[in-house]
C-alpha cells in the first residue's frame, strides 16, 4: 500500500502544490547554503565604514617619474569595497589564486580553518568567494579580464559561480597549467601536475587581448640559409591542402620565369604577384612557398595548455633565493604570470591581486615593465596571516624594486626599479550621528584619494587643506576638510599657484559644491566628500548583509505562542507581518537582489514581493497569499480587528512555515 493511501483529496492537493513550488522556484545553476555564519569582515561594516591608512616609513621610491604601486595589508573584503570608490571600472586585469579550500588547513572562515568533515565546506568558499567576486566585478573596466586559479577541489563549483557572477557569456576558457615537475609516485591513484586558470572578460565583446611571443620551439623553424637582409624566415607552402579554404587554380610564373603548375593555391593571383614582387617567393621542385620574415609575425595565439609556464618548484626556489628559505607554501611562478599578463595587459595597464600571498603578481608586472619599457601599475592586497604581508610580500616586492643579492650563490640581482605605498585597511566606527560621521569620514578619506588619483607627494599641509602633486609633476590633488570660511581663501590661493590639472575634493555636508567658487581657476575638476563614498558603501553593505534568519525565527517563536498557544489572533496577525516582510526581504536577497531604492531608503514589501514574483521566484500562488497575509497583518496592526478571523492567521503561520521550507530559510 502507498504511503499516499493516507491522505485526503486535500492533503494531497496540498502536497502537489508544495512541490510544484518547490519546483518553480529552482532555476538552473549552482544551489548552495546561505550563509548560516555570518562573515566577520561583513558584519565588520554594519557598524564601521573601511578606510585605508598609509603606514608611515614603508614607502618606497626608486622611480621618481614613474606612478605608484599599491600593497593593502587587510581583509580583502574590506579593501575591495574602498577600491569600489577609488577604482570602479579602472581595472584592466585581476589575477586571484584564492585558497583552493583543500581540506587541509588552507582555507580560513571566520578565522577557522575549513576542513574536510565540514559539511559546509563548499558552501563557505562559495559564500565567500561570492561576496569578493560581486564587489570585484565592478572594478574592472569593459575591456578588462579576471584569471582565477583554482585546482580539482573547487574548480566545478568556481566555474559556475562565475558563469553567475560575470555571465556564463563572458567565459573565455579554462587554462590548464602543468604545474609539477617530476610525478608523485606514491599518489593514491593519480599524479596530479596541473591545475587550471579560469579566465572570464568583463564584456565578451569589448575584450582587448594580446597574442604571445612564439615559443622557443616555433623560433627554430625561422632560418636564413641565403643570408636575406631581412632576417629569419620561416617557409610557408602556398598550395591548398584538404579542408583549407583558398582560390581558384591558376599556373603561375615567378619574375625570373619559373614556371609552376596549375594548382589550387591559398592566396588569389594578385596577392602571388606581389608576393613575387616583394621577393617572398621561393620555388621547390613544383612547390611554392612563401617566405614568412620573423619581423612580420603578430604573435602567437596562446593555446588552451601550458606546459612551459614554469611551476611550483621554481616559484618555491625563487623563495628561498629571495629570503634564504621557503617561508611560503604556495607561491606561483612569475614565469605564470608573466604568461598571464602578457595576453591580458598593455604597457599602462592597472592590475590587481587581492589575493596576493608572496606578491608574485607585483613581481611579475615589475619584470615585464623592465623587459618591455612598460608603466603597468599593480595593487595587491593580502591579509596578515603568519605576517605574510609584512614579513613575505612587502620584503619581496621592496627587494626586487631595489635589488638583492640571491641567498645559495650569492649573485647579485639588479633592482628592477618601481615604487610602492604600504596601506592598511582600517575600521571607522559609525556614529548615530550622520554630521559626525561625514566629519570622521572626510578626515580620514585622504588616503583614499591619494590611491584614487595615484597622487601621494604631500606639498603643503595645513588643518584644514592638503595638497599632493604627483611623482612626474604636472598633477595635484588638492583636499579641503572644513565649512568654508577664511581658511578656504587661502586654500584658493594655493590652488591658483599650481599649472597643471588639478583634481580639488572639497567637504561638503549636503553633498554638493558650488564650482563658482572656484572661478578663475583653470584646468580643475570638483568633487564633494564624502558623500559619494557613502553612497557606494551603503549601497554593497546593504548588498552583503543579509537579514539574518535567527532574528526571522525568533519572532515566528512569539507568533506561535500568540496564534497556536494563547488564539491570539491580532497580537499573532501583527507579529507574522514582521515575519513575512522580513521572510521576503531575506528571499530577495537570496535572489541576488537589492531590497533599497535607488536613494537608500528600503523599498516597500509589496512591491519585492511584486518583484519577485515577476521575475519568476515566487509562483502566483505563493504571490497572492502573502499579498493577501499583508494585508491582514496590516489590518492588524490598525487595529481594524473584523477583517479575519484566527482560521486565517494560523493558515497565515502554516503559510509562512511554507516559505521557510520553499527557500531553505
Ligand atoms: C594561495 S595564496 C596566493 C599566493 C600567490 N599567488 C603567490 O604567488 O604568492 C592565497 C593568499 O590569499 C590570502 N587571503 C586569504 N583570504 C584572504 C582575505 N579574506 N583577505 C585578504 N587575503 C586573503 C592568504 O593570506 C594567502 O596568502
Amino acid at each position: 500500500m502507498s504511503k499516499y493511501n493516507k491522505f485526503s483529496k486535500e492533503e494531497l492537493l496540498a502536497l502537489v502544490e508544495k512541490q510544484d513550488n518547490e519546483l518553480a522556484s529552482k532555476k538552473y545553476g549552482l544551489v548552495w547554503d546561505s550563509e548560516r555564519e555570518l562573515e566577520q569582515a561583513v558584519l565588520d561594516c554594519e557598524h564601521n565604514v573601511p578606510v585605508l591608512k598609509r603606514v608611515k616609513g614603508k614607502e618606497i621610491k626608486e622611480s621618481k617619474d614613474q606612478e605608484d604601486n599599491i600593497l593593502i595589508e587587510g581583509d580583502n573584503y574590506h579593501a575591495l569595497t574602498v577600491l569600489n570608490y577609488t577604482h570602479q571600472e579602472k581595472i584592466d586585469v585581476i589575477y586571484i589564486d584564492p585558497p583552493y579550500n583543500t581540506g587541509n588547513k588552507d582555507f580560513k572562515y571566520n578565522d577557522k580553518f575549513i576542513d574536510k568533515e565540514d559539511g559546509f565546506r563548499h558552501s563557505k568558499w562559495l559564500n565567500f568567494m561570492e561576496k569578493r567576486l560581486n564587489l570585484a566585478k565592478d572594478l574592472i573596466k569593459d575591456s578588462g579580464s579576471i584569471f582565477i586559479s583554482i585546482d580539482d577541489n573547487e574548480v566545478a563549483q568556481l566555474k559556475m559561480l562565475c558563469d553567475k557572477v560575470f555571465g556564463e557569456n563572458n567565459f573565455i576558457s579554462q587554462i590548464t597549467w602543468h604545474r609539477k615537475r617530476g610525478k608523485d609516485n606514491s599518489a593514491k591513484y593519480l599524479s596530479r601536475v596541473h591545475e587550471y586558470v579560469l579566465i572570464y572578460g568583463k564584456d565578451v565583446n569589448k575584450l582587448i587581448f594580446n597574442k604571445i611571443d612564439l615559443s622557443e620551439q616555433t623560433l627554430t623553424q625561422y632560418t636564413n640559409p641565403e643570408n636575406d637582409s631581412r632576417g629569419n624566415y620561416r617557409k610557408l607552402a602556398l598550395w591548398r591542402r584538404g579542408g583549407q579554404g583558398g582560390s581558384k587554380a591558376f599556373p603561375f610564373t615567378t619574375k625570373e620565369g619559373i614556371s609552376v603548375p596549375s594548382r589550387s593555391w591559398l592566396v588569389n593571383e594578385e596577392t602571388m604577384r606581389r608576393l613575387d614582387q616583394e621577393n617572398k617567393l621561393v620555388v621547390v621542385g613544383e612547390g611554392l612557398y612563401r617566405k614568412l620574415f620573423l619581423s612580420e609575425h603578430e604573435g602567437a595565439i596562446p593555446e588552451t595548455i601550458w606546459l612551459d609556464a614554469s611551476n611550483t618548484a621554481n616559484a618555491t626556489d625563487m623563495i628561498k633565493e629571495i629570503f634564504g628559505k621557503s617561508i611560503f607554501d604556495t607561491p606561483k611562478p612569475i614565469e605564470l604570470m608573466n604568461r598571464i599578463l602578457k595576453i591580458s595587459s598593455k604597457k599602462e595597464s592597472v592590475i590587481l591581486d587581492f589575493m596576493a600571498g608572496s606578491g608574485t603578481t607585483g613581481h611579475a608586472v615589475l619584470e615585464l615593465n623592465k623587459e618591455d619599457g612598460g608603466n603597468r601599475k599593480f595593487i595587491l592586497c593580502t591579509n596578515n596571516e603568519n605576517k605574510i604581508c609584512e614579513e613575505v610580500t612587502y620584503p619581496r616586492i621592496q627587494k626586487v624594486i631595489k635589488g638583492y643579492k640571491k641567498y645559495g650563490n650569492g649573485e647579485k640581482v639588479a633592482g628592477l626599479g618601481g615604487n610602492l605605498q604600504y596601506f592598511k585597511a582600517e575600521l571607522i566606527k559609525k556614529t548615530n550621528n550622520k554630521d559626525q560621521l561625514r566629519f570622521d569620514l572626510t578626515q580620514k578619506c585622504t588616503e583614499m584619494l591619494c590611491v584614487k588619483e595615484n597622487i601621494f607627494n604631500l606639498e603643503i599641509e595645513k588643518e584644514d587643506y592638503k595638497i599632493f602633486s604627483s611623482n612626474k609633476g604636472g598633477k595635484f590633488l588638492c583636499v579641503y576638510y572644513n565649512l568654508y570660511d577664511e581658511s578656504f581663501k587661502e586654500f584658493l590661493k594655493e590652488i591658483k599657484k599650481l599649472k597643471g590639472e588639478k583634481k580639488i575634493y572639497v567637504f561638503s555636508i549636503d553633498g554638493k559644491v558650488d564650482r563658482d567658487l572656484f572661478k578663475g581657476i583653470k584646468d580643475f575638476e570638483v568633487e564633494e566628500i564624502p558623500q559619494k563614498i557613502i553612497d557606494i558603501y551603503k549601497q554593497l553593505v546593504k548588498m552583503n548583509i543579509p537579514v539574518k534568519a535567527n532574528t526571522i525565527f525568533l519572532d515566528f517563536e512569539k507568533a506561535q505562542k500568540k496564534v497556536l498557544e494563547e488564539k491570539d489572533k491580532d497580537e499573532g496577525a501583527r507579529i507574522l507581518r514582521i515575519v513575512l516582510e522580513k521572510t521576503i526581504q531575506k528571499i530577495t536577497q537570496q535572489n541576488k537582489m537589492s531590497i533599497f531604492k535607488e536613494n537608500n531608503k528600503e523599498e516597500k514589501i509589496a512591491i519585492l514581493n511584486d518583484n519577485l514574483y515577476n521575475s519568476k521566484v515566487f509562483r502566483k500562488v505563493q504571490w497572492e497569499e502573502n499579498k493577501t497575509y499583508l494585508a491582514i497583518g496590516n489590518h492588524a496592526s490598525h487595529g481594524e480587528y473584523g477583517e479575519y478571523d484566527l482560521k486565517q492567521v494560523e493558515n497565515f503561520y502554516k503559510h509562512i512555515q511554507s516559505l521557510f521550507n520553499d527557500f531553505g530559510i
